[in-house]
């Protein structure tokens, strides 16, 4: 293992002050023509990770998987599904990480499996009542000769979260229905997962990125969810709405169970069996900002998202408030905070923010903020180039939500990464090969190749932010105070350095200082939508 020497310091808390870059394996970098992206083409690209400052890299699944979800339904937790690579192309990428001081975080699927699992398949080739069967949530239907499904959820990705088998017995499955739902109530689920753990561990991944991490437990009375007018059975996820900045708290008899909490403290001591510097991050769509605390208590998890930052309206006030109410609920369980504005599940951020010039100053500003903010930073591959959500036409459309609702779904923010060249696939595979989602023509100005060395890119911007950070915020300490009064500007000081975001629509005097960093150009006054930090 390499000699890591990050900023961090000896107690090998290293992800507590992480910048970590998110890669979805299939539309990073294809190694082999065939449109998908691949292991061997993460390897390659691993020293652009290295220059563009980012501590550590979080892979999404790249299981076996017959990628009904993308990978996140796992046939095999232990072998690299053959599109991806192979076992020793996952050591190779490790190693290489970790020779350019890269850390290695891997995902984590426990909620559930693929149908093509063996455990599942044997469940269906087993009678009701069977051991086979107990390995999952499978129940009678309900109605006089049980032909409605057990109870009301529904699916996060649409329509009724039970399917049926041909004796009449129902499965659960709170996402697709080719991804049944374990039944963590039997401790065989829990002794797999624990191996799964040790067998990434022992191939030296330095953390876990635990998939549904407030799933897993469903209500043993598994009894209706109390549904408001004219809401949706099941909640808690993809496109989830905003009561994490909202608390218009909703029924949740599927998520955030008390019980899931003793899976984490197992998983505390298998990683610190391995050593202090091997961690796990929760995705957990809590409720509140306190739910989300109760994940990283000492004994369980390191870190959570934040999804409260990504679901905050471009407003000083939600932005403050958000700041405010993180720091406020993982200070008492002394973990650090994370902050997130895109990922492979939500709209990417300059598109939220409306889109066009507007929308990307927008969402340079709030990257610069939250850079700023201690703890660690998330970032999903192509926001440093500007990406935007992608129109995906229905005929190239993959995500399950799609197929089951009608719904646009996640695909336009996983468009294939433009790297170079002048057409399609921009240097995303060898030759002409096309990617799995065909680039925009807007791809082409926005390669790493077009942007790189090239003054006021968003790619400069997000090297020279990051680089920013290492120089003038990690030095400040943790202690953030953050400044209210001013209605259109979230402004925060993290020791000597001030940090000021223009939410409103009026240039702001520039308050005396020295500018370390910027989102776009000042000079003597702040424009809207801009951020600046002054030293
Ligand atoms: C992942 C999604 C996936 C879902 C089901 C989410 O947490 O981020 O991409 O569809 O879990 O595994």
């Amino acid at each position: 293992m390499a000699d890591f020497n990050d900023p961090i310091g000896a107690d090998a808390a290293w992800w507590r002050n992480a910048v970590v870059y998110q890669v979805y394996v299939r539309s990073f970098a294809d190694s082999d023509g065939d449109g998908i992206g691949d292991l061997p083409g993460i390897t390659s690209r691993l020293p652009y990770l290295r220059d563009l400052g980012v501590d550590a890299l979080w892979i999404t699944p790249f299981y076996t998987s017959p990628q009904r979800d993308h990978g996140y339904d796992v046939a095999d937790y232990t072998d690299v599904d053959p599109l991806f690579g192979t076992l020793k192309d996952a050591d190779t990428l490790i190693e290489t990480a970790h020779e350019l001081d890269l850390r290695v975080i891997v995902d984590l699927v426990p909620n559930h499996t693929s149908d093509d699992h063996e455990w599942f398949k044997a469940a269906l080739a087993a009678a009701p009542g069977s051991p086979e069967r107990a390995r999952y949530m499978f129940r009678e239907g309900s109605g006089p000769d049980g032909s409605l499904p057990p109870n009301n959820w529904e699916s996060v990705f649409g329509g009724p979260a039970w399917t049926r088998v041909p004796d009449g017995q129902w499965y659960l499955h709170l996402f697709d229905s080719t991804q049944p739902d374990l039944d963590w109530r039997n401790p065989e689920v829990g002794d797999m997962f624990e191996d799964v753990l040790r067998f990434w561990l022992d191939k030296g991944v330095d953390g876990f990125r635990v998939d549904v991490a407030h799933g897993l437990y469903k209500e043993e009375s598994l009894r209706d969810q109390v549904v408001a007018e004219g809401g949706r059975a099941s909640s808690g996820q993809v496109n989830s709405d905003s009561s994490m900045v909202s608390r218009e708290l909703k029924d949740e008899p599927m998520w955030d169970q008390p019980e899931v909490h003793d899976v984490y403290r197992r998983w505390n001591a298998v990683l610190d069996s391995v050593g202090p510097d091997r961690m796990a991050v929760a995705e957990a769509w809590t409720q509140t900002p306190e739910s989300m605390a109760a994940f990283v208590r000492p004994d369980e998890l390191d870190q959570a998202f934040n999804f409260a930052w990504l679901l905050a309206d471009w407003s000083a006030d939600s932005f403050r408030k958000v700041v405010v109410d993180t720091l406020a609920a993982v200070a008492p369980v002394g973990a650090s905070p994370t902050w997130v504005l895109s990922n492979h599940d939500v709209v990417r951020h300059p598109t939220r923010y409306g889109g066009g010039e507007q929308g990307l100053a927008r969402a340079r500003a709030a990257t610069l903020a939250m850079l700023a903010l201690p703890g660690s930073s998330y970032l999903y591959q192509g926001e440093e180039l500007g990406l935007e959500q992608v129109d995906v036409h229905p005929e190239h459309r993959e995500d399950p939500s799609w197929f089951r609702t009608g719904e646009v779904g996640r695909d336009g923010c996983r468009v294939p990464i433009p790297w170079g060249g002048d057409s399609a696939p921009y240097g995303f595979g060898p030759g002409d090969a096309q990617p799995w989602i065909p680039q925009p023509d807007e791809f082409k100005g926005l390669s790493v190749e077009a942007q790189a060395g090239v003054e006021g890119s968003t790619l400069e911007f997000y090297r020279a932010a990051l680089a920013a950070r290492r120089a003038h915020a990690l030095p400040q300490g943790d202690e953030v105070t953050v400044l209210t009064g001013t209605d259109d500007v979230l402004e925060l000081h993290r020791g000597g350095l001030r940090v000021l975001l223009n939410c409103g629509t009026t240039d702001l005097p520039l308050p005396a200082g020295t500018v370390v960093a910027s989102s776009a150009p000042v000079a003597d006054v702040l424009p809207p939508d801009t951020c600046v930090w002054l030293g």
